[in-house]
Protein backbone atom coordinates (compact mmCIF):
# COMPACT_ATOMS: atom_id res chain seq x y z
CA UNK A 1 0.00 0.00 0.00
CA UNK A 2 0.83 4.12 0.24
CA UNK A 3 4.05 4.18 -2.32
CA UNK A 4 1.77 6.80 -3.45
CA UNK A 5 2.28 10.58 -2.66
CA UNK A 6 -1.44 10.88 -1.43
CA UNK A 7 -2.95 10.75 2.52
CA UNK A 8 -3.04 7.38 4.24
CA UNK A 9 -6.14 7.10 4.75
CA UNK A 10 -7.30 5.00 8.36
CA UNK A 11 -10.67 3.91 10.31
CA UNK A 12 -8.97 3.51 13.72
CA UNK A 13 -12.36 1.95 16.90
CA UNK A 14 -11.48 2.35 19.87
CA UNK A 15 -9.64 5.89 19.12
CA UNK A 16 -11.02 7.67 22.29
CA UNK A 17 -8.80 6.29 24.75
CA UNK A 18 -5.75 3.60 25.61
CA UNK A 19 -4.48 1.48 22.41
CA UNK A 20 -6.85 3.54 19.79
CA UNK A 21 -6.12 7.03 21.10
CA UNK A 22 -2.02 5.96 20.86
CA UNK A 23 -2.59 4.82 16.87
CA UNK A 24 -4.22 7.92 16.38
CA UNK A 25 -1.89 10.37 17.93
CA UNK A 26 1.14 8.11 16.16
CA UNK A 27 -0.44 7.49 13.19
CA UNK A 28 1.15 10.99 11.65
CA UNK A 29 4.68 10.54 12.85
CA UNK A 30 4.42 7.21 11.30
CA UNK A 31 3.17 8.52 7.77
CA UNK A 32 5.93 11.12 7.49
CA UNK A 33 8.83 8.56 8.15
CA UNK A 34 7.33 6.21 6.07
CA UNK A 35 7.46 9.32 3.07
CA UNK A 36 3.85 10.14 2.48
CA UNK A 37 3.62 12.58 5.57
CA UNK A 38 0.12 13.21 5.43
CA UNK A 39 -2.80 10.86 7.04
CA UNK A 40 -6.90 11.28 7.17
CA UNK A 41 -8.19 9.70 10.46
CA UNK A 42 -11.68 8.45 11.10
CA UNK A 43 -11.67 8.07 14.85
CA UNK A 44 -14.33 5.85 15.74
CA UNK A 45 -15.43 5.27 19.15
CA UNK A 46 -18.96 5.11 21.69
CA UNK A 47 -17.61 8.03 24.00
CA UNK A 48 -18.52 11.30 22.23
CA UNK A 49 -16.58 13.41 24.42
CA UNK A 50 -13.24 11.52 24.03
CA UNK A 51 -13.40 11.47 20.16
CA UNK A 52 -14.26 15.43 19.88
CA UNK A 53 -11.43 15.97 22.21
CA UNK A 54 -8.62 13.92 20.60
CA UNK A 55 -10.23 15.03 17.20
CA UNK A 56 -9.83 18.43 18.06
CA UNK A 57 -6.42 18.31 19.05
CA UNK A 58 -5.04 16.78 16.19
CA UNK A 59 -6.69 19.00 14.03
CA UNK A 60 -4.84 21.63 16.04
CA UNK A 61 -1.73 20.12 15.09
CA UNK A 62 -2.54 20.43 11.43
CA UNK A 63 -4.14 16.08 11.00
CA UNK A 64 -7.39 15.80 9.03
CA UNK A 65 -9.76 14.30 11.22
CA UNK A 66 -13.11 12.60 10.75
CA UNK A 67 -14.74 12.29 14.50
CA UNK A 68 -17.42 9.33 14.51
CA UNK A 69 -19.77 8.79 17.92
CA UNK A 70 -20.86 4.72 16.85
CA UNK A 71 -22.04 2.24 18.99
CA UNK A 72 -20.58 -1.11 17.52
CA UNK A 73 -22.64 -3.29 19.53
CA UNK A 74 -25.22 -1.91 17.52
CA UNK A 75 -24.50 -3.88 13.88
CA UNK A 76 -26.13 -1.41 11.85
CA UNK A 77 -23.63 1.43 12.97
CA UNK A 78 -20.31 -0.09 12.01
CA UNK A 79 -20.41 -0.39 8.36
CA UNK A 80 -22.57 2.90 7.98
CA UNK A 81 -19.24 4.47 9.81
CA UNK A 82 -16.99 2.92 7.66
CA UNK A 83 -19.00 3.97 4.34
CA UNK A 84 -19.41 7.52 5.64
CA UNK A 85 -15.27 7.36 6.36
CA UNK A 86 -15.01 5.85 2.69
CA UNK A 87 -16.74 8.50 1.08
CA UNK A 88 -15.35 11.13 3.10
CA UNK A 89 -11.89 10.08 2.13
CA UNK A 90 -12.38 8.90 -1.22
CA UNK A 91 -11.16 5.62 -0.24
CA UNK A 92 -9.22 3.34 2.42
CA UNK A 93 -6.05 2.24 3.18
CA UNK A 94 -6.22 0.87 6.70
CA UNK A 95 -9.09 -0.72 9.17
CA UNK A 96 -7.84 -0.91 12.89
CA UNK A 97 -10.30 -2.93 14.56
CA UNK A 98 -9.57 -1.98 18.11
CA UNK A 99 -12.45 -0.96 20.24
CA UNK A 100 -13.21 -4.31 22.88
CA UNK A 101 -14.55 -4.68 26.18
CA UNK A 102 -14.42 -6.82 28.96
CA UNK A 103 -15.81 -8.35 32.11
CA UNK A 104 -15.27 -9.72 34.95
CA UNK A 105 -17.78 -12.78 35.43
CA UNK A 106 -17.15 -16.32 36.39
CA UNK A 107 -18.29 -18.70 34.10
CA UNK A 108 -20.84 -20.24 36.38
CA UNK A 109 -22.41 -16.74 36.78
CA UNK A 110 -21.94 -15.42 32.99
CA UNK A 111 -25.45 -13.92 31.56
CA UNK A 112 -26.40 -14.75 27.91
CA UNK A 113 -26.56 -11.00 27.86
CA UNK A 114 -22.77 -10.08 28.90
CA UNK A 115 -21.67 -13.50 26.99
CA UNK A 116 -23.40 -11.82 23.63
CA UNK A 117 -22.06 -8.45 24.20
CA UNK A 118 -18.68 -9.28 24.32
CA UNK A 119 -18.92 -11.16 21.13
CA UNK A 120 -20.85 -7.93 19.40
CA UNK A 121 -18.29 -5.93 20.50
CA UNK A 122 -15.12 -7.90 19.92
CA UNK A 123 -15.75 -9.81 17.38
CA UNK A 124 -18.81 -9.22 15.24
CA UNK A 125 -17.65 -5.56 14.77
CA UNK A 126 -14.79 -6.27 12.83
CA UNK A 127 -16.46 -8.60 10.75
CA UNK A 128 -19.22 -5.89 10.13
CA UNK A 129 -16.08 -3.39 9.74
CA UNK A 130 -14.17 -5.52 7.79
CA UNK A 131 -16.81 -6.58 5.54
CA UNK A 132 -17.99 -2.87 5.03
CA UNK A 133 -14.19 -1.76 3.98
CA UNK A 134 -13.40 -4.66 1.81
CA UNK A 135 -14.09 -3.05 -1.82
CA UNK A 136 -12.14 -0.06 -1.08
CA UNK A 137 -9.10 -1.76 0.57
CA UNK A 138 -9.22 -3.67 -2.16
CA UNK A 139 -8.88 -0.73 -4.69
CA UNK A 140 -5.81 0.36 -2.47
CA UNK A 141 -4.38 -3.28 -1.72
CA UNK A 142 -4.51 -2.08 1.83
CA UNK A 143 -4.81 -4.04 4.96
CA UNK A 144 -6.69 -4.57 8.31
CA UNK A 145 -5.28 -4.64 11.85
CA UNK A 146 -7.19 -5.60 14.77
CA UNK A 147 -6.64 -5.61 18.29
CA UNK A 148 -6.54 -9.44 19.90
CA UNK A 149 -5.08 -10.06 23.73
CA UNK A 150 -2.60 -12.68 25.25
CA UNK A 151 -5.95 -13.43 26.21
CA UNK A 152 -7.04 -14.93 23.06
CA UNK A 153 -4.44 -17.89 23.87
CA UNK A 154 -4.01 -17.78 27.87
CA UNK A 155 -7.67 -18.06 28.92
CA UNK A 156 -7.38 -15.46 31.73
CA UNK A 157 -9.74 -15.76 34.95
CA UNK A 158 -12.64 -14.46 35.59
CA UNK A 159 -12.94 -12.82 32.44
CA UNK A 160 -16.27 -14.18 31.25
CA UNK A 161 -16.35 -14.72 27.32
CA UNK A 162 -13.23 -12.39 26.74
CA UNK A 163 -10.47 -14.95 25.82
CA UNK A 164 -12.99 -16.55 23.68
CA UNK A 165 -14.39 -13.28 21.57
CA UNK A 166 -10.50 -12.71 21.05
CA UNK A 167 -9.59 -16.45 19.83
CA UNK A 168 -12.42 -16.10 17.45
CA UNK A 169 -11.30 -12.73 16.25
CA UNK A 170 -7.41 -13.71 15.81
CA UNK A 171 -8.89 -16.92 13.59
CA UNK A 172 -11.64 -14.65 11.78
CA UNK A 173 -8.59 -12.56 10.79
CA UNK A 174 -6.51 -15.28 9.48
CA UNK A 175 -9.96 -16.16 7.69
CA UNK A 176 -9.82 -12.50 6.02
CA UNK A 177 -6.07 -13.02 5.34
CA UNK A 178 -6.29 -16.26 3.39
CA UNK A 179 -9.49 -15.07 1.72
CA UNK A 180 -8.77 -11.70 0.90
CA UNK A 181 -4.77 -12.39 0.30
CA UNK A 182 -5.38 -12.64 -4.03
CA UNK A 183 -7.16 -9.11 -3.73
CA UNK A 184 -4.00 -7.50 -1.99
CA UNK A 185 -5.44 -6.90 1.37
CA UNK A 186 -3.59 -8.13 3.93
CA UNK A 187 -5.11 -8.92 7.78
CA UNK A 188 -3.31 -8.92 10.54
CA UNK A 189 -3.73 -9.14 14.60
CA UNK A 190 -1.92 -7.54 17.41
CA UNK A 191 -2.24 -9.35 20.77
CA UNK A 192 -1.10 -6.93 24.02
CA UNK A 193 -0.58 -8.12 27.37
CA UNK A 194 -1.04 -6.37 30.03
CA UNK A 195 -0.85 -2.42 28.98
CA UNK A 196 -1.72 0.65 30.85
CA UNK A 197 -5.22 2.17 29.08
CA UNK A 198 -8.75 2.94 30.58
CA UNK A 199 -9.50 -0.50 30.49
CA UNK A 200 -6.59 -1.92 32.83
CA UNK A 201 -6.55 1.23 35.14
CA UNK A 202 -9.00 -0.20 37.86
CA UNK A 203 -7.01 -3.61 37.82
CA UNK A 204 -3.75 -2.30 38.02
CA UNK A 205 -3.65 1.18 36.79
CA UNK A 206 -4.90 3.50 40.19
CA UNK A 207 -1.69 4.19 41.85
CA UNK A 208 -4.26 5.41 44.68
CA UNK A 209 -5.60 1.54 45.05
CA UNK A 210 -3.18 -0.36 47.36
CA UNK A 211 -5.22 -3.66 45.51
CA UNK A 212 -4.58 -2.02 42.25
CA UNK A 213 -0.85 -1.62 43.56
CA UNK A 214 -0.03 -5.22 44.39
CA UNK A 215 -1.54 -6.80 41.36
CA UNK A 216 0.65 -4.11 39.07
CA UNK A 217 3.71 -5.32 41.37
CA UNK A 218 2.92 -9.29 40.62
CA UNK A 219 2.46 -8.86 36.82
CA UNK A 220 5.31 -6.67 36.81
CA UNK A 221 7.58 -8.80 38.76
CA UNK A 222 6.56 -12.27 37.00
CA UNK A 223 6.83 -10.82 33.79
CA UNK A 224 10.45 -10.86 31.58
CA UNK A 225 10.83 -7.30 30.84
CA UNK A 226 9.27 -6.54 34.51
CA UNK A 227 7.07 -4.09 32.85
CA UNK A 228 3.17 -3.16 31.86
CA UNK A 229 2.83 -1.91 28.24
CA UNK A 230 2.43 1.25 27.26
CA UNK A 231 -0.70 2.42 24.63
CA UNK A 232 2.27 3.45 22.63
CA UNK A 233 4.05 0.41 22.43
CA UNK A 234 1.40 -1.44 20.77
CA UNK A 235 0.23 1.43 18.83
CA UNK A 236 3.65 0.85 17.08
CA UNK A 237 2.73 -2.84 16.32
CA UNK A 238 -0.56 -2.07 14.99
CA UNK A 239 0.95 0.91 12.73
CA UNK A 240 3.91 -1.21 11.43
CA UNK A 241 1.15 -4.21 10.57
CA UNK A 242 -0.82 -1.85 8.77
CA UNK A 243 1.68 -0.33 6.91
CA UNK A 244 3.89 -0.42 3.85
CA UNK A 245 6.91 -2.52 5.83
CA UNK A 246 4.79 -5.61 6.54
CA UNK A 247 3.82 -5.51 2.62
CA UNK A 248 4.49 -9.53 3.01
CA UNK A 249 3.40 -10.04 6.03
CA UNK A 250 -0.13 -11.62 6.60
CA UNK A 251 -2.33 -13.80 8.98
CA UNK A 252 -0.09 -13.22 11.61
CA UNK A 253 -0.63 -12.76 15.30
CA UNK A 254 1.90 -10.33 16.98
CA UNK A 255 2.24 -11.01 20.68
CA UNK A 256 3.17 -7.38 22.78
CA UNK A 257 3.21 -7.94 25.91
CA UNK A 258 7.20 -8.19 27.24
CA UNK A 259 7.60 -12.05 26.92
CA UNK A 260 4.63 -12.18 29.40
CA UNK A 261 3.28 -15.12 27.31
CA UNK A 262 6.20 -17.57 27.16
CA UNK A 263 6.57 -17.33 31.30
CA UNK A 264 4.69 -20.81 32.07
CA UNK A 265 7.82 -23.07 32.16
CA UNK A 266 9.55 -20.36 34.47
CA UNK A 267 6.73 -19.53 36.48
CA UNK A 268 6.38 -23.85 37.06
CA UNK A 269 10.17 -24.02 38.06
CA UNK A 270 12.32 -23.97 35.40
CA UNK A 271 15.44 -26.03 35.75
CA UNK A 272 17.51 -26.57 38.64
CA UNK A 273 19.56 -23.73 39.64
CA UNK A 274 16.12 -20.97 38.64
CA UNK A 275 15.51 -19.32 41.23
CA UNK A 276 11.78 -18.61 41.49
CA UNK A 277 11.73 -18.03 45.26
CA UNK A 278 13.54 -15.03 44.07
CA UNK A 279 11.25 -13.45 41.72
CA UNK A 280 7.99 -14.30 44.09
CA UNK A 281 9.92 -12.42 46.81
CA UNK A 282 10.86 -9.39 44.94
CA UNK A 283 6.91 -9.60 43.87
CA UNK A 284 5.77 -9.42 47.25
CA UNK A 285 8.53 -6.78 48.65
CA UNK A 286 7.76 -4.06 45.64
N1 LIG B 1 -5.13 -2.74 28.02
C1 LIG B 1 -4.79 -4.02 28.01
O1 LIG B 1 -4.11 -4.52 28.93
C2 LIG B 1 -5.21 -4.89 26.85
C3 LIG B 1 -4.65 -6.19 26.77
C4 LIG B 1 -5.04 -7.00 25.72
C5 LIG B 1 -5.93 -6.54 24.76
N2 LIG B 1 -6.45 -5.28 24.86
C6 LIG B 1 -7.38 -4.86 23.82
O2 LIG B 1 -6.98 -3.60 23.31
C7 LIG B 1 -8.12 -2.95 22.74
C8 LIG B 1 -8.14 -1.49 23.18
O3 LIG B 1 -8.37 -1.46 24.57
P1 LIG B 1 -7.69 -0.39 25.56
O4 LIG B 1 -6.88 -1.18 26.50
O5 LIG B 1 -7.10 0.71 24.81
O6 LIG B 1 -9.01 0.03 26.36
P2 LIG B 1 -9.73 1.44 26.59
O7 LIG B 1 -10.93 1.11 27.42
O8 LIG B 1 -8.75 2.43 27.09
O9 LIG B 1 -10.19 1.86 25.13
C9 LIG B 1 -11.20 1.17 24.45
C10 LIG B 1 -12.04 2.17 23.67
O10 LIG B 1 -13.04 1.44 22.96
C11 LIG B 1 -14.27 2.12 23.07
N3 LIG B 1 -15.39 1.19 22.94
C12 LIG B 1 -15.70 0.17 23.78
N4 LIG B 1 -16.86 -0.39 23.38
C13 LIG B 1 -17.27 0.27 22.27
C14 LIG B 1 -18.40 0.17 21.44
N5 LIG B 1 -19.38 -0.72 21.67
N6 LIG B 1 -18.51 1.01 20.40
C15 LIG B 1 -17.55 1.95 20.17
N7 LIG B 1 -16.48 2.11 20.95
C16 LIG B 1 -16.33 1.28 22.00
C17 LIG B 1 -14.23 2.75 24.46
O11 LIG B 1 -15.14 3.85 24.56
C18 LIG B 1 -12.78 3.17 24.57
O12 LIG B 1 -12.58 4.50 24.10
C19 LIG B 1 -9.34 -3.75 23.18
O13 LIG B 1 -9.79 -4.55 22.11
C20 LIG B 1 -8.81 -4.62 24.30
O14 LIG B 1 -9.52 -5.82 24.44
C21 LIG B 1 -6.10 -4.44 25.88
Amino acid sequence: MNDREVPVRYVITGAGSGIGHAVATLAPRVAERDGTGRVQLALLDRDADSIERIASELWGTGVECLPLVVDLSDPAAAGKAVEEAISAFGGLDALVSNAGISSVDAMEDLSLEAYQRTFDVNTRATFLLARAAFPALRDSRGSIVATASISASHPTPPLGMYSASKAALKVMIQQMAVEWGCHGIRANCVSPGPTDTGLTRRSFGDAEDAAARANRSYREAVSPMRKIGRAEDIAQAVLFLAGPRAAHITGVDLPVDGGLSLTVMPLTGGAPGYRLDEIAQEATSR
